[in-house]
Order: C-alpha cells, then structure tokens, then sequence
C-alpha cells in the first residue's frame, strides 16, 4: 500500500485536465448530476470489471492471468464504491432527479473500455490500451477528487479509486515491458493513435449533432416562413365555395386524362 500511496503522490493530473478544472467544478456543482454521474460511473467501472475478466480468460501468460483477475476485481470494487456513494447521495435530494446534462464528453469517467473488443487484442495491444486508459482515468479522478474537496465522503471515494487507478496505470506498463521488451513503445503509440482517433469521432460526432441542430433551427426561421406568406397569399386569392371550370377542361369523363 505505501508504495501506492507514494506513486499516488507523485501522480499529477494532465496539464488538459488542469485546465478544465473550472469546467469540471460546474459540471460536479448540480447535486443531481452529481448523482446521475456517480451511477453511470459505477456502471462504467463494472463493465470495464467485464472486459478486464474476459482478457483474464483469454490470455495464456498466467502472471498476466493473476493480474488481470485482481484488476477485474479491483474495477468491481469502484463499480460498488460509485453506486454505493450516489444511491447515498440520491436520498439526500429533495425529490427524484429529472435527467439532466451530464456532460460526459466534458467529464467523462471510466477506462473507455467500451471501445475495445477484448477477445481481438494481442496481450501487447491490451496492455498498451489499457495503459493508457488508467493513465487517463487518473488524471480525470485526481482532478474530480480535487473540485470535491466540499463533499467529503465523494471525494474520499475518487482518493480510495484512485490508488488502484494508479497501480493499474504503472502494472499494465511494467508487464508491457515484459511481454514486448523490443516493442513496448511502438504498441504505445499505436494506442495513443487509436485513442486521438477515437476521440476525434467522439468531438466530431457532437459537432456535427450541434450543426445539424443549427441548421434545422435556421431552415424553422429563415427558410420557411417566405412559402407560409405565399401560401397565406394564395389562400386569400382562392375563391370560397365551388368555382366553375373553363370549358375546355369540362370534357366527358369517359377516359383517363
Ligand atoms: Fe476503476
Ligand atoms: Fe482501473
């Protein structure tokens, strides 16, 4: 444990994540969303406990095994932590929480597992991917544990996850090291890749849900409203009642056109 405590110390969130800091703090402030955004991340950390056990079952390395397992278990643990401490806080609001904005592309949680497909990664792939991942789930939660020094017991729940974030930041690359002592750095950065890739779909996709928003909203305002005047115009010349027709349009009916 000390010698996670003492990693712990030494961690220091992204220069990217300090400077959301301020964000963070708003999207933490709403009590509601608070709570919303606790459970989801208790989900989260229980489907990445999922993945983290089937790599345990698919791997043939059998320290890697021993690892994977207690990492699952450990991913398991935040799940419980997270639901434990918003079902917590949930009681303590006035009334039920009407969904509200969660802002997960601002403050996400989680390893991002949801991208991987576990049963496709080499040990190498995995071990760089997840690397990753709990490098950036440290950095988020110190920053998240840090804007909730006023709520006490969450902010205990990000310390005490962050410790096993931390430990499963510096094993994944230590045993990475191990199994591809030649290639550690390349499989690193074809994850790095892989996540920039990733998160450029995700800002992409949000972009292009705000422009096509935009764009309804100008055709609403802008586009439509000329045709309702002409169509209010043509009404107002349209004669009420029956009309009689020319009479070179009034043949017999007995064919088609
Ligand atoms: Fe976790
Ligand atoms: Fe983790």
């Amino acid at each position: 444990m000390s010698v996670m405590h003492s990693s712990l110390a030494h961690f220091r969130p992204t220069g990217f994540d300090r400077m959301l800091a301020p964000i963070h703090r708003w999207v933490w402030r709403d009590s509601e969303r608070r709570v919303q955004k606790l459970l989801r991340f208790g989900q989260t950390e229980t489907d990445g406990g999922h993945d983290i056990l089937r790599a345990a079952e698919m791997t043939s390395d059998p320290l890697l095994r021993r690892l994977y397992l207690k990492h699952a278990i450990d991913e398991y643990r935040h799940g419980e932590l997270f639901r434990r401490r918003g079902t917590a806080l949930l009681h303590t609001l006035p009334s039920k929480p009407e969904p509200a904005f969660q802002a997960d592309w601002l403050a996400p949680g989680g390893h991002g597992l949801d991208d991987l497909h576990v049963e496709d990664e080499s040990d190498n792939d995995l071990l760089a991917f997840l690397h990753l991942s709990e490098k950036a789930a440290a950095s988020r939660f110190t920053v998240y544990r840090d804007v909730l020094r006023n709520d006490g017991p969450t902010c205990a729940v990000f310390e005490e996850i962050l410790h096993d974030e931390v430990f499963h930041m510096s094993y994944t690359l230590t045993q990475l090291a191990r199994v591809s002592p030649q290639h550690h750095r390349r499989h690193l950065w074809r994850a790095r890749l892989g996540r920039l890739w990733k998160g450029y779909l995700r800002i992409a996709t949000v972009l292009a849900g705000a422009m096509g928003t935009f764009f309804l909203i100008v055709q609403y305002f802008i586009l439509l409203p000329p045709f309702v005047l002409l169509a209010k115009r043509a009404a107002r010349r349209e004669q009420p009642g029956w009309t009689p027709i020319s009479a070179d349009r009034n043949d017999s009916l007995d064919r088609q056109y």
